[in-house]
């Protein structure tokens, strides 16, 4: 069954089973813990943690319910754990409503499975019987206890085949269970008897890999027979062996070499012993059919070269090599504990254009990162080669003008988005393995004739496989596609990393990362990425407390313009993390980063302005100068170490940075803010927007400022003059201060400069240019322009973060009513459940209905201008109203 339907159908079938078990539809049946986390993954194998954070949520859909107190027992046997009795730690009842509770048990032991028991008591003080025991394992836990070696094949750098690796071993006894642990500097693909272990994709993820390396656990209990079982290892170079030559300089990059790897599988046996089958000396190497591959550029396979039943046992590997033993790639290797990279999405070619029998032109519909697959049969020798980019020149054959500039290319062997295959003779399958392409089109090329029909392509949208959590519906379907669009282009950056762009560079360009954060995080339950990026934030510190512009790097992007607007990811990411899961472990442990950033920039910048930045990237046709909106996220990131010291208790760090953030608002303001006329800078709309959603402008000024902005938009035409800076914080400078209209128009906006102009002339991703006409800067799927899918939530549903009890413990409901829209509904899957703030006007009024998940409440302002007033049934109510968890529904006329 396709991957979706099971997706569908997946709700029903645990209704099915859990029904009759349950015995009851509704009433107490329904009130139970649920979505029970640990480390923020389900059942989690491979945690490293020696404190994994638990996390759950409370499923209780009665008006007012709340956890009152909340009991955990953590032990390694699951039936005395279901019997309540723990080992390794019991909270007992603890009064308190918090959903997310550090582990402070006994130390936990490496490789093994914990189960956790989670017992509520709800808003009346009645314990909710615990339903199910859920789990966690640990992994490696610490370097010492691996038992492999790192090995490669015996070639350098400058052998092109991927190798293939194999090693038969014996099951001697009856396996009770099996876990595979795989460390790669590279990428790979691990195989048992023959078939591939997980359904990830290029994994592991990129790291810094001479300062970090990412293992993979996988249970491997199924796979592991009693017996002769054979293991086979494919690995890839991805950003580790970067052979493709671009203005980056990857190929240079200091950790540059042959993909390496290290495994242990671990083998416990009924009688409870257990043995590691490591990778050592013995292995077996040869290379592959596929010839060629690049993480930037694309994938050569030779299908002559196959070798069918290579990774099981009866393969006969006399003609392979011996291995060569490596020194560790790098002294930490840790878990990767995160949603991977998949084949999320498979989209059928929507149309095929036949040129003539060796050229074929398809068309996807949609704008997408990942691959293609082709079935194709021809005579062997036949070369395919497969390009993929995201425009048509007028000729209808495949444009990459757009995309391939910042290509090196030493010669024409590595064409760029262009995978080249060799058929066999055999019907034939291929989809590249260690490389994705940003694109919608495909153009396939044979050097003889071949038979191709629109089923012959497939493509897939691959991306860190992070769950949705949001919603948007509206009367106006171009703010649907919109909020569609831009999804697309959040996923489509979304590799372990966040990236700039899928195609011409896959940099984790690190302004793009933070301009994207909210609507990732209102769309997607990305926490698991995020804490991998800041770790690779960290990596890559110099001791200065500089950070380059794209991390991870080689070591491009230590210029002049990686300042505060671009590497001011180090506070911003972590604040927003803690802000929409009310989570602060990332923030504590960038803590000291974000201090060595904010004193290098206060050293460079004694009078609290600094000019370290980059200023508003591709801006319409306006520039704002550049020391303000660099001391702008200066001040930016003073506030939040601020607050950081503050809630980590460090007294004096927050008296210095909070008079320091003080400072650069004062020297802001002294020097750009003219108080008579209410403008920054010279008043266009990204200097007085940035002001307002930042936090730099006097209360008392706000509303003057936001005039000024709403009053500059409607002489600009209604249309944006903005580049990243000024589309980041224009929306909500306008709708969180008064003019909630204004914004709405310019979101909704269909001419250019617009988001929607971008829509109705076919875009399914968001783009790098306001202009779709401009010669350069014109990816098709770029993040950066992207807060407006957060907006949405914020400006139009109102669904907005209570700084005071973050993580959606209380929501604010802000819904702004605009004017163009008849009905607008947003959700939002926080860590409490679902958020609903959903209007409809009817007649004269506006119903307006919310759900506040379980044990959160919330706080709604209702827009009562031009006198009107808010009711529930026939009793009136004031602007503003404090609620409990349940389903409300309000009236406004
Ligand atoms: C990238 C951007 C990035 C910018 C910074 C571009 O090449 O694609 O998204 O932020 O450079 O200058």
């Amino acid at each position: 069954m396709k991957a979706y339907l099971l997706k569908l159908l997946y709700p029903c079938l645990l209704i099915c089973l859990v029904l009759p078990l349950s015995g009851k539809a509704s009433g107490y049946a329904d009130i139970q813990p649920i979505a029970l986390k640990c480390e923020h993954l389900e059942n989690p194998i491979g945690v490293d943690a020696a404190h994994p954070r638990l996390s759950w949520m409370m499923s209780d859909n009665r008006t007012g319910a709340k956890q009152t107190a909340y009991r955990i027992v953590v032990g390694t046997d699951s039936l005395a754990v279901r019997n309540g009795k723990g080992v390794t730690w019991e909270t007992g009842k603890v009064l308190s409503s918090n959903n997310l509770v550090i582990y402070n048990g006994k130390a936990l032991a490496a490789f093994t499975k914990y189960f956790w028991l989670l017992e509520l008591w709800d808003k009346d003080g009645k314990a909710i019987p615990a339903k199910q025991v859920s789990s966690f394992e640990t992994g490696m836990m610490g370097m010492e206890n691996w038992k492999g070696t790192w090995i490669s094949d015996r070639n350098d750098v400058n052998i092109l085949p991927a190798p293939y690796f194999r090693k038969v071993f014996s099951a001697a006894k009856k396996v009770k269970s099996a876990r595979a642990y795989i460390a790669v500097a590279g990428l790979y693909e691990l195989y048992l008897n023959g078939k591939k272990v997980g359904n990830h994709r290029l994994d592991p993820m990129y790291t810094r890999f001479d300062r970090r390396n990412l293992y993979v656990s996988y249970d491997v209990t199924a796979q592991v027979q009693s017996g002769k079982n054979a293991i086979g290892v494919l690995l890839g170079n991805g950003w580790y062996n970067h052979q493709s030559i671009a203005v980056w300089n990857f190929d240079k990059a200091p950790w540059r070499a042959r993909p390496t790897f290290c495994m242990d599988l671990r083998i416990t046996y009924s009688d409870g012993s257990t043995e590691v089958i490591a990778s050592e000396n013995s292995w077996k190497s040869s290379p592959s059919p596929i010839t060629f591959n690049s993480i930037y550029t694309a994938e050569h396979y030779d299908a002559r070269l196959e070798q069918p039943g290579w990774n099981t046992v009866d393969f006969n590997d006399s003609r392979w090599r011996g291995v060569t033993m490596r020194a560790a790639p790098s002294k930490n290797i840790v878990s990767q504990v995160m949603h991977p990279i998949r084949n999320v999405e498979e989209i059928p070619a929507k149309t095929m254009q036949k040129f003539n029998d060796t050229t074929y032109v398809y068309d996807l519909g949609r704008n997408i990162a990942g691959v293609s697959k082709i079935k194709v049969k021809g005579e062997a020798g036949t070369v395919i080669r497969i390009k993929h980019g995201e425009r048509l020149y007028a000729n209808g054959h495949v444009d990459l003008s757009n995309i391939d500039v910042y290509h090196r290319p030493k010669d024409k062997n590595d064409p760029f988005q262009v995978d080249i295959i060799t058929l066999s003779g055999n019907a034939d399958e291929f989809m590249a393995k260690f490389n994705y392409k940003g694109f919608q089109y495909i153009e396939v090329t044979s050097s003889k004739p071949v038979e191709l029909t629109k089923e012959s392509i497939t493509g897939y949208f691959m991306h860190s496989d992070v769950p949705a959590t949001g919603t948007i519906s509206s009367s106006n379907p171009l703010i649907d596609r919109l909020w569609w669009a831009t999804n697309n282009s959040y996923l489509s950056n979304l590799f372990g990393y966040p990236t700039d762009c899928p195609q011409r560079e896959k940099n984790g360009w690190t302004g793009d990362g933070h301009f994207a954060i909210e609507t990732g995080l209102y769309n997607f339950d990305a926490i698991t990425v995020y804490e991998k990026w800041l770790a690779d934030h960290r990596d890559e510190q110099q001791p200065n407390g500089v950070l380059p512009d794209i991390i991870p790097t080689g070591g491009w992007g230590y210029g002049t313009a990686n300042g505060t607007d671009w590497t001011s990811t180090i506070a911003i990411i972590p604040w927003n993390i803690y802000m929409f899961y009310g989570d602060n472990k990332l923030l504590s442990d960038s803590y000291g980063n974000i201090k060595e950033y904010v004193d290098y920039v206060t050293q460079i910048s004694p009078n609290g302005l600094t000019s370290f930045g980059r200023g508003d990237w591709v801006p319409v046709k306006s520039q704002s100068s550049l020391e303000y909106t660099s001391s702008v996220y200066y001040y930016v990131d003073a506030v939040i170490l601020s607050k950081a010291a503050k809630m980590f208790g460090k007294q004096s760090d927050y008296a210095f940075y909070s008079t320091l953030a003080e400072k650069i608002k004062t020297a802001i303001n002294t020097k750009y803010f003219n108080r008579e006329t209410a403008i920054y800078g010279k008043g266009v709309q990204t200097e007085l927007s940035v002001a307002l959603q930042w936090g730099i402008v006097p209360e008392e000024f706000k509303a003057r400022v936001a005039e000024n902005l709403a009053k500059r938009v409607a002489a600009d035409g209604m249309h944006l003059d903005v580049g990243v800076l000024g589309a980041k914080a224009i929306l909500n400078a306008l709708s969180d201060n008064g003019q909630a209209e204004t914004a709405y128009k310019i979101a909704a906006q269909d001419t250019y400069p617009s988001w929607g102009w971008w829509i109705v002339n076919g875009a399914t991703t968001l783009y790098e240019n306001w202009n779709i006409q401009a010669t350069q800067d014109i990816s098709l799927n770029h993040m950066m322009f992207g807060e407006i899918g957060g907006w949405f939530f914020k400006g139009l549903g109102g669904i907005k973060i209570d700084e005071q009890q973050p993580g959606f413990k209380n929501i604010l409901l802000k819904p702004n009513f605009v004017s163009g829209l008849d009905h607008f509904e947003a959700t939002h899957d926080g860590p409490y459940g679902k958020i609903v703030s959903s209007w409809k006007r009817s007649g004269n009024s506006v119903i307006y209905k919310v759900t506040v998940p379980a044990n959160s409440s919330a706080t709604v302002y209702f827009p009562l201008a031009g006198g009107k007033k808010a009711y529930k049934g026939t009793q009136m109510l004031t602007d503003k109203l404090a609620i409990g968890a349940g389903n409300y529904q309000f009236e406004i006329k």
